[in-house]
């Protein structure tokens, strides 16, 4: 989860400066939403616009991707986490963020049915989940909604989660990584099990399915041991598309090696180019085109009409954090718990934890804003969790990101939803068309499926390609 922080507003712009990029076409960017219900911010729910019953009204998550289709969003997408925490909830009550929310798989089978473009994709745990279900519940989803489908690959962050599943702790930070590279082999070789003209329904002949394009998924490694198949023909993408965030070097090595989106990290753009190009150069090795991987980089985005009304938007979204809950997510973050200190003096130095096991660059990002001398309640404020804020007039909101991607920072924006559904609707109705007159939004689809509309190639099946 993310906040809205102390970075001033519009960030990097003097106000009311243009950059003078006026009718300039450039690259066509991918845009996705990260939807956390009601709103990806501590104080989201307690907005007056906000329904914080939403979250488990299936009706609304329809009606939000109906809004995202409109703005020509590639992707809706639901982060999770397999777990509710146990402990602080006198805090947890103030910002209840995973108290309640639908598991995504469920939502967007329901969603798919509601919209005809827009890609669903949802978060499984490598740590947690059979590659078996993995492989079902996304092949599922992608016949369900014809080629829309797409996976977020994840270790999951937070020993609640391991404590549902058995185990006293997260496994080590590098050794999830390890899993999740076998993981994501075995899923891939399951979605490969049939070819993709193996079903010819020959009702004559009593053929169902021709028996010599089925492969069996044998598997024997440090993890996983199966030998089976799935019970489901080869998606309509031949693999629902593969997204990753993580930003550890062995989160970028599996991105680099798998995945077609990225949730690029950086909260400046010099930041963002470092991790694109970090993360670009280290495709190669695994015989693959830069152009075969989407950067879309975390933004925080407040618009309005005028820049005092976008301005008037983010102060109350501001006067709505609890600052208890604040420190509650910097600390779960930091992996520390920093309660004993005042709010209002630096904190000591000694008081960062020797390493992560968590979310390396959470971590790091904390960790730094502490040797800046920072007070408690300002750390807690301007943690952005390495998302770039900005708020503005259209123009303004249109130069910012155009100037983040021309700069070659992403290749696109991972837009997570302040609060819902205000913050995603003044931005499909007030930045997208300043967007799409720029050349930078598409004006109609392309393809019929998200592999199609990302530009990217429908991979071949494995066990036919040798
Ligand atoms: C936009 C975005 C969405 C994410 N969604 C999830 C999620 O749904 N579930 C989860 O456990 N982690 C999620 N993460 C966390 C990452 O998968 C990863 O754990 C994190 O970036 C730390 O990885 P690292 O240790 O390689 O740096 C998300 C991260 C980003 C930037």
């Amino acid at each position: 989860m993310s906040d809205i922080a102390d970075t001033g507003c519009p960030g990097g712009l003097t106000p009311g400066a243009r950059s003078g990029l006026d009718g300039v076409v450039t690259k066509q960017i991918a845009l996705s939403a990260l939807i956390v219900p009601p709103g990806n911010t501590t104080g989201a729910w307690r907005h007056p616009d906000v329904d914080p019953a939403m979250v488990t009204d299936v009706e609304q998550y329809k009606q939000m991707a109906q809004l995202a289709e409109r703005g020509f969003f590639d992707l809706f997408f639901l982060a999770d986490t397999p777990a509710t925490r146990t402990d602080n909830l006198e805090y947890w009550s103030q910002s209840p963020m995973y108290f309640n929310s639908l598991e995504p798989l469920t939502v967007l089978s329901a969603v798919a049915g509601a919209t005809q473009h827009i890609g669903l994709g949802a978060t499984a745990s490598t740590s947690f989940v059979e590659p078996f279900n993995i492989a079902r519940m996304f092949a599922s989803l992608d016949h369900i909604s014809h080629g829309r489908a797409a996976w977020n690959v994840v270790t999951s962050a937070n020993d609640y989660a391991a404590r549902n599943f058995g185990q006293a702790k997260l496994a080590p930070h590098d050794e999830r990584y390890v899993m999740a590279e076998e993981a994501f082999d075995v899923v891939s070789s399951y979605w490969d099990t049939w070819e993709d003209d193996a079903f010819v329904y020959d009702k004559e002949n009593a053929v169902n399915f021709d028996p010599s394009k089925f492969h069996v998924v044998d598997h024997d490694g440090k993890f996983f041991r199966v030998y089976g198949g799935l019970p489901i023909a080869r998606p309509p993408q031949g693999w629902p598309v593969i997204i990753q965030a993580g930003a550890s070097v062995p989160g970028k090595e599996l991105a680099a090696r798998t995945a077609e989106v990225v949730f690029g990290t950086g909260s400046s753009v010099e930041a963002a180019k470092a991790f694109y190009d970090d993360l670009k150069g280290r495709m190669e090795k695994y015989g693959r085109h830069p152009d075969e991987l989407k950067v879309l980089s975390g933004l925080q985005v407040i618009v309005g009409r005028t820049e005092a009304e976008a301005i008037e938007k983010r102060e109350l979204m501001d006067s709505l954090v609890p600052i208890g809950a604040k420190i509650m997510h910097l600390c779960n973050d930091l992996e520390t718990s920093l309660f004993d200190l005042p709010l209002d003096e630096p904190v000591p130095l000694d008081r960062i934890p020797e390493k992560s096991n968590h979310h390396q660059v959470y971590f790091a990002e904390a960790a730094d804003l502490i040797r800046q001398g920072l007070t408690l309640r300002e750390v807690a404020m301007r943690f952005t969790r390495a998302t770039t804020v900005f708020c503005g007039d259209p123009v303004q909101v249109a130069d910012h990101l155009q100037d983040w991607v021309d700069q070659g920072a992403g290749d696109g924006f991972m837009m997570s939803v302040n609060w819902l559904p205000g913050n995603l609707a003044d931005f499909v109705e007030l930045a997208i068309p300043e967007l799409q007159r720029r050349g930078m939004v598409r004006t109609e689809w392309t393809g019929s499926t998200l592999r199609e509309n990302l530009g990217l190639a429908r991979p071949a099946n494995q066990h036919v390609k040798s």
